[in-house]
């Protein structure tokens, strides 16, 4: 879906289709480079992360393997609480693997400090964080984002894979949503 059908829910564009996939195939450049010769185990964090996956994963030029996770922050609308719950679990034990969880967004980085540590602890070889988006406030947390797609402003945003009350995942944009939808 572009902005055309979306009328006037978004507010303004924060990233293009455009410059998410030539951002997503620099990355993926990157990733290439740093895993040389070793295997890799590309977790995937549901669903906001599943447009950034498809994309990433079609950009690399190397075999990589797939899992996912599905995980909910408690904690009520657009605030996250760093407690987090299992609600899909991965298919395989990752030890020994090394591992790039690929996100969506870091907000307040609680969500991914969190698996972080919960990966290593399955022992895994390596975890490392790829994410689409980084708001200011992940600098608070101290989770380590080696691959950051675009920092963006701390304003609610929708779009590839990012939702509000599960709507916009489809957008093929990030943009801002209207604060008439949600105030
Ligand atoms: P964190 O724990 O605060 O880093 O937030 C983690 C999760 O909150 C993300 O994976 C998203 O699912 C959600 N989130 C944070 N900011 C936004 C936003 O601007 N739009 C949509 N979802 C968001
Ligand atoms: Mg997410």
């Amino acid at each position: 879906m572009n902005l055309n059908t979306s009328g006037t829910d978004i507010e303004s564009v924060v990233v293009t289709q455009d410059q998410i996939q030539a951002r997503l195939a620099e990355l993926a450049v990157q990733v290439e480079k740093d895993y040389a010769g070793r295997d890799l185990l590309l977790i995937g964090v549901l669903k906001g992360a599943v447009m950034t996956m498809a994309d990433f994963s079609r950009s690399l030029q190397r075999h990589v393997e797939m899992d996912w996770m599905a995980v909910s922050s408690y904690g009520s609308g657009t605030k996250s609480s760093g407690v987090v719950r299992i609600l899909k679990d991965l298919d395989r034990d990752i030890t020994g693997r090394e591992v790039v969880i690929v996100e969506d967004i870091v907000d307040t980085g609680l969500t991914l400090a969190w698996l972080k540590s919960n990966l290593e602890s399955r022992g895994a070889k390596s975890v490392e964080i790829l994410t689409l988006l980084r708001k200011p406030d992940a600098a608070k947390v101290s989770v380590d984002v080696k691959y950051v797609g675009f920092d963006i402003p701390t304003e609610f945003v929708v779009g590839y894979g990012l939702d509000f009350n599960e709507k916009y995942r489809n957008l093929d944009f990030i943009g801002v949503l209207a604060k008439h939808m949600y105030s």
